[in-house]
This record gives C-alpha cells, sequence and structure tokens, in this order.
C-alpha cells in the first residue's frame, strides 16, 4: 500500500516540487545520490574503487520530451566517458543508461541513435554500457534497441525484472555467449496482468531467472541486496564452476556497502551502481518505495533539523 502510494507520488510534479524544497532533503538526497557533477561521481568512483568495487555509473534523468533535452544527456554521458578515461577508471567503471533519457518516449530511432553513440564512445574508452529497464510498456523497445546496439557493440547489456511474467523467457533468450544481463527484483508499479504481485512470487522467480541466467554462457550481474538470493547466487556461481571473473553482484549506492565490501573481500566481483545529477527524484522516490524504513529515516531528518 505504502509502496503503491509512493510510486504514484514518484510520477507527481506537484508532491516533486513539495519534496525538492523541503528543507533536508539534500540530506537524504546524499545517501543515495553521488552528488550532481562529473567530478562529484569520479570521487564516488575512486572511493569505491579504491575499497575493491567496481562502479556503473547513472547520469540521473528520465521521461525526456524533447530532443534538446536527449542531446543534452547524451552529451553528459559522453563528458562522463572522457571524466573516467582521463582518470584511468574505465576498466573498473562503465556506464548505465536509461533509454527514456535519451528520447525513447517520443523518438524510438533518436534514442537509439543517442545510445549507440554512448556505446561508441564508451567502447573507445574501454569500457561498456548496460541499458536500465523501466516499466513494462518500454520493455519490447528496450529489448529491440538493445538487439540493434549489440551488431556493432556486443557487450552491451541489460536489465531484466523478475517481476514481469515474461522475464524469464527473455533471460532464456539472453543467456547466450557474449550477454550481459544485469537481473533484478523490478522498481515499478506493474498490473498484475504482467508482474508477479507478491514478494516471495518475485523471490521464486527471480531464482528461476538466476538459474537460466547461471547455467548459460552469458555474463549474468545479480544485482539485489537481498540475502537469501546472494546467498542462492553464491551456490549456483559453485554449482555450475563459475569462477570470479564470469558473473558479478550488483547493489546500490549507500545501500548495503557493508555487505558489498563483505563480498568483494570473498573474492566476488562487486559492482555499485552509482547514480549522480540534478534529476534525483524519480530514482530517490523509488528507493523509498522499496523499503518503508527509508520513509521513516526520510521524516526523521526532516524533522529533526
Ligand atoms: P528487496 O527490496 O527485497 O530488499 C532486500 C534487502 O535489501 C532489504 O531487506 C534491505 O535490507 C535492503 N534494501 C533493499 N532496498 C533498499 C533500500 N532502498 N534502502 C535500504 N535498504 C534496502 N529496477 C528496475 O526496475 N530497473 C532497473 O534498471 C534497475 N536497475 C538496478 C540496478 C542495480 C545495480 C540494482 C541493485 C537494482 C536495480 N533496480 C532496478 C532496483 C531493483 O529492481 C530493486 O527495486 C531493488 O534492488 C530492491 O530489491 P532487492 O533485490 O534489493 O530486494
Amino acid at each position: 500500500m505504502l509502496r503503491s502510494v509512493i510510486l504514484a507520488a514518484s510520477r507527481s510534479s506537484r508532491v516533486e516540487r513539495l519534496v525538492a524544497t523541503a528543507p533536508y532533503t539534500r540530506d537524504v538526497v546524499r545517501r543515495f545520490v553521488a552528488g550532481t557533477t562529473p567530478d562529484d561521481a569520479l570521487r564516488a568512483t575512486r572511493e569505491l574503487v579504491t575499497a575493491g568495487l567496481t562502479v556503473t555509473l547513472d547520469h540521473l534523468g528520465e521521461d525526456t520530451v524533447t530532443a534538446e533535452q536527449a542531446t543534452a544527456v547524451r552529451e553528459a554521458y559522453l563528458e562522463l566517458l572522457a571524466v573516467l578515461r582521463a582518470a584511468g577508471l574505465t576498466g573498473s567503471a562503465e556506464v548505465s543508461v536509461k533509454l527514456s533519457a535519451v528520447g525513447q518516449a517520443f523518438d524510438e530511432k533518436l534514442a537509439y541513435e543517442n545510445a549507440r553513440l554512448i556505446c561508441a564512445a564508451a567502447a573507445e574508452a574501454g569500457t561498456t554500457v548496460t541499458l536500465d529497464m523501466e516499466d513494462h510498456t518500454t520493455t519490447d523497445s528496450t529489448l529491440d534497441i538493445l538487439a540493434k546496439l549489440r551488431a556493432d557493440h556486443p557487450s552491451t547489456g541489460a536489465v531484466l525484472q523478475a517481476y514481469l511474467r515474461r522475464t524469464e523467457s527473455d533471460c532464456r533468450e539472453l543467456a547466450g555467449a557474449g550477454s550481459r544481463v544485469r537481473l533484478c527484483k523490478g522498481a515499478y508499479k506493474e498490473p498484475e496482468s504482467v508482474a508477479y504481485q507478491s514478494a516471495s512470487d518475485v523471490d521464486k522467480s527471480y531464482v528461476r531467472c538466476l538459474n537460466v541466467l547461471m547455467a548459460g554462457d552469458g555474463y549474468p550481474m545479480l544485482a539485489t541486496h537481498d540475502p537469501r538470493l546472494i546467498a542462492i547466487g553464491q551456490e549456483r556461481a559453485r554449482w555450475y564452476d563459475r569462477t570470479p571473473d564470469s558473473f558479478e553482484f550488483q547493489m546500490l549506492y549507500g545501500i548495503r556497502p557493508d555487505e558489498q565490501t563483505r563480498l568483494a573481500s570473498e573474492g566476488h566481483t562487486v559492482r555499485v551502481y552509482v547514480p549522480y545529477g540534478d534529476e534525483w527524484y524519480g530514482y530517490l522516490m523509488r528507493r523509498l518505495a522499496e523499503r518503508p524504513a527509508n520513509v521513516a529515516f526520510f521524516a526523521r531528518s526532516l524533522m529533526s533539523k
């Protein structure tokens, strides 16, 4: 119930204005977002890499409505890749891109073209791109664009969301050699017709999808903070003789940081998803919706100052 309310609010510009102007919102944002500039992103990346972790960077933004905005997002990624390259960090850091930020909602061709330029710049810098997955109305379009991008840049990755009923089958499609799939539970409010609704059904689906990916020939990226699913991932890695360079765990910036370094110290590859930029509202609301305790934390920090 609370999750639905928060996810509905994530689409409301009125609530966005209220949250953005609340006096201590910035303190809460800072827990989940690395900062606003490429230098902030670089600083966070350096800290994480020094701690033995790898990184994927997300220039915050979604639901772009003009070609100019889409171009600005593309340019922000090109700038970020140049900064990472100059700092010698492209061996440890890649980028994550939301197609809606580069024009998907109003011009799929433009979104593809922008994503293609980002993939080309990433390849030149010696790193990769992973396409984030948004609500279910964009899944087909995102996977179509992924297939086109992979024709030139086969290492381009995609996110699949275990809460969608279709995802086990999408995992089978994408479990082949050379593919990179980031498996997460899913963060949007989706109808029962397309998505499992109960936590236990989503978890069961996650395990089925994880089995398909770990048994396949691709590179699975297990994006979860859930201790049970992490343990199952470790167990399947042993079962399928997967070495630490043939799959990885992924978590979000600011969430379970001790677990991130613990897994890395056990020899696992762990990648942290680091968002930065001004457009943090939708991202923050999805993080609040995932965990009621975060709403309490937000409320406390609003009241305690
Ligand atoms: P779950 O929500 O059950 O949490 C398990 C435990 O993790 C909790 O008990 C708590 O300890 C901790 N935890 C989880 N979320 C927390 C939070 N917000 N704050 C504090 N603690 C928290 N989704 C999507 O739809 N499209 C996408 O492209 C992506 N991309 C993506 C990339 C990466 C690297 C990650 C890790 C996640 C995503 N997601 C996503 C988000 C994902 O779908 C999901 O909403 C969150 O990861 C939370 O789900 P968990 O698997 O962690 O389990």
